[in-house]
């Protein structure tokens, strides 16, 4: 399977990016908690150098919660602050105050030496399309927050919404693109659902799914749709079209409908909590 990516929307989210880049204190970049690895561009790093770097591990509530933990720690031992959040849930937001906060205390304090006092800390929040960015402002930002900017009158430009005294939000996030020079990445992409399926071979990508889920989660598959199990992915694609009667006219095996089927079951976590990548791959 081959993927790939538009350059022209890469180029101008890139630019788009550096733009915000320069007027913002912290960076709170969003991960996929299922493929901590895949949905990071790298690319961010050399962006946010001189920013506070805050990971979230999003989507935590459909990964394992020891990979979670794993992750976690991994994250931490690279020098960054890290956090599971499902942003579905709005009051899970509480303690992610708390570790903003912690992220902006060496800004906050070089501006006390410098005289400046009650300057608020600015904060954008990036990741790959779909990792859940316009879900985790919603939820962070909720309904109470006064929007600032962009008033009549007051100064035009960016729109900003106050969470407290000490931290604005950008509210619009950045795009980051995925790194997709590698296919493994790609796929991963295109598991959570991050890519479009129509561009896809819906059988061949949830053969590989069942390949993965074979290898680290033996007898979920069998479990879940009651069937035995058997190495081919091909084979146990046929099982599922057939315990879950996707038949074609002809009463044919409609192993097209499983797929889709598999795919939705894994991306909304029906299959169970499932990461497919560890740090010991790293
Ligand atoms: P984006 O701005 O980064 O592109 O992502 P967005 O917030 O639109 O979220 C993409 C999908 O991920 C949404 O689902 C959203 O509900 C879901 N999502 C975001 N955060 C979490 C999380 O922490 N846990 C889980 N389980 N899901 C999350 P959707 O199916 O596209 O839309 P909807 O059905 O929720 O309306």
């Amino acid at each position: 399977m081959h993927f790939q990516w538009y350059p022209g929307h890469m180029t101008k989210a890139k630019r788009m990016m550096q733009e915000n880049m320069k007027l913002i204190d912290l960076v709170i970049e969003l991960v996929d908690a299922r493929i901590p690895l895949s949905s990071r561009n790298p690319d961010i790093d050399e962006l946010g150098r001189n920013k506070a770097r805050l990971i979230l591990l999003n989507k935590a509530d459909l990964a394992e919660e020891k990979w979670n933990d794993a992750w976690a720690e991994y994250f931490k031992s690279k020098g960054f602050l890290v956090m599971k959040v499902d942003s579905r849930k709005n009051n899970g937001m509480k303690p992610i105050h708390g570790i903003i906060k912690e992220a902006c205390k060496e800004k906050i304090e070089r501006d006390r030496k410098r005289g400046i006092l009650n300057r608020p800390v600015r904060a954008m929040v990036v990741g790959i399309p779909n990792v859940g960015k316009s879900t985790f402002i919603n939820s962070l930002a909720g309904k109470a927050c006064a929007k600032t900017g962009n008033k009549p009158g007051v100064t035009k430009g960016k729109q900003w919404i106050r969470l407290n005294k000490q931290v604005e939000l950008l509210d619009t996030p950045g795009i980051l693109w995925p790194k997709f020079e590698d296919q493994k990445v790609g796929l991963m992409m295109a598991f959570i659902g991050s890519m479009k399926d129509e561009i896809l071979n819906t059988e061949e990508l949830a053969a590989e799914l069942i390949g993965l889920i074979g290898q680290h989660y033996p007898g979920v598959l069998e479990e879940k749709y009651h069937l035995e199990t058997d190495p081919d992915a091909y084979v146990m694609l046929g099982r599922i079209a057939e315990s879950r009667h996707c038949r074609l006219r002809g009463n044919e095996l409609d192993t097209e409908k499983a797929a889709v089927l598999l795919l939705d079951d894994f991306r909304n976590g029906r299959l169970g909590r499932l990461t497919l990548e560890y740090p010991q791959e790293v």
